[in-house]
């Protein structure tokens, strides 16, 4: 069967803008969030506490989260890597952060400078500081479908990495097909192993880049298994810097159209959202990479 109502956790401000050649002004970003959250969006992820040398696109953070008119029901969770970052996150007033795990070896090197076992120790400690300060902690595991560098990526150690972050304290685990060449077949495999490896589907959200145009249906055999979050981004922006197969996730407004065809609840205006994303298309440049935005901005 399929879920009744699906929750879409929106991360086009954070891994869309995260990835574009030139920094966009900090006001763009702040009404880009407050157009989205216009839109129905009840979770935003608004940016990243990480090294400012290593993501330029978002040192802006403090400041963006400064600007934010913060709408009422929405939440704004960030990406944090370490303590550093928690530290910063504080500062800024957060109430919800991210953890990124790498399943792999190569891609923990390249994306955090720690090998694959030491990054659990630097997870750890945000992980624990977190909860302690009663905030909410997503865990995002990276590389889940195949990785650029090692190729394909065992399923047990997807599910082995996850179990790690619950067990530090994480309420959520999203699966990213970072270089978004896993298939349906390959969502089954991954999420049984993570089903078996302890992890409730419950707690399990999926994140798809669509760099070989498989993010929905990847993201129907997911709602088919029962997941009920989907990472998607608006316009399809994104991509990861450090994986430069990458390209943007899920668009936003193509999985709203399949939720509406499929009468799954989601909570966003369509409309609204288009607009939105032809919006920031105009502010950055370039057309939005999504179908359904290119089919219905006039
Ligand atoms: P490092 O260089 O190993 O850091 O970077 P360090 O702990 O050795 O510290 C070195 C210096 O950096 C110190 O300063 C720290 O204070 C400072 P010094 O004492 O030398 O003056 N520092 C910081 N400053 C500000 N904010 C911080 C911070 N941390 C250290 N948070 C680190 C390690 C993890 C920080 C670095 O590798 C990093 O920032 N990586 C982030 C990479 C990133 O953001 N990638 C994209 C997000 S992941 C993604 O997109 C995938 C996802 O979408 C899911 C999917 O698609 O699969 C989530
Ligand atoms: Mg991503």
């Amino acid at each position: 069967g399929l879920p009744a109502s699906v929750t879409i956790y929106e991360v086009g401000a954070r891994d869309g803008l995260q990835n574009e050649g030139t920094v966009v002004p900090v006001e763009v970003k702040a009404e880009f969030l407050d157009r989205l959250a216009g839109t129905g969006l009840r979770t935003l992820e608004a940016t990243s506490f990480v090294h400012p040398k290593w993501v330029p696109q978002l040192a802006d953070a403090a400041d963006l989260l400064a600007r934010l008119t913060r709408a009422p029901g929405v939440d704004y969770p960030v990406l944090v890597p370490n303590e550093r970052g928690l530290d910063r996150a504080l500062e800024s007033g957060v109430e919800h952060v991210a953890v990124f795990a790498s399943a792999t070896e190569t891609f923990a090197q390249r994306n955090l400078n720690r090998s694959l076992d030491a990054q659990f120790a630097m997870f750890d400690a945000v992980v624990t500081r977190a909860v302690a300060e009663g905030l909410r902690v997503r865990g995002y595991v990276s590389m889940c479908f195949g990785d650029p560098w090692e190729g394909a990526v065992d399923p047990a150690q997807v599910a082995a990495v996850g179990r790690r972050l619950v067990d530090m304290g994480c309420d959520q685990l999203s699966l990213g097909d970072t270089i978004g060449t896993g298939t349906p077949g390959h969502v089954d495999a991954v999420l049984d192993a993570c089903v078996a490896g302890g992890v409730p589907v419950e707690r399990l959200a999926v994140h798809f880049h669509d760099t070989y145009g498989q993010a929905l249906s990847n993201t129907l055999a997911a709602l088919r298994r029962g997941v009920t979050t989907v990472d998607a981004s608006a316009g399809g922006l994104g991509g990861c810097p450090y994986a430069e197969s990458a390209t943007g996730n899920l668009a936003t407004e193509d999985l709203v159209w399949m939720l509406d065809g499929l009468g799954i609840a989601h909570g966003v205006d369509l409309d609204a959202l288009v607009a939105t994303s032809a919006w920031m298309a105009g502010q950055l440049g370039r057309p939005s990479p999504s179908r359904v935005v290119r089919a219905l901005a006039g």
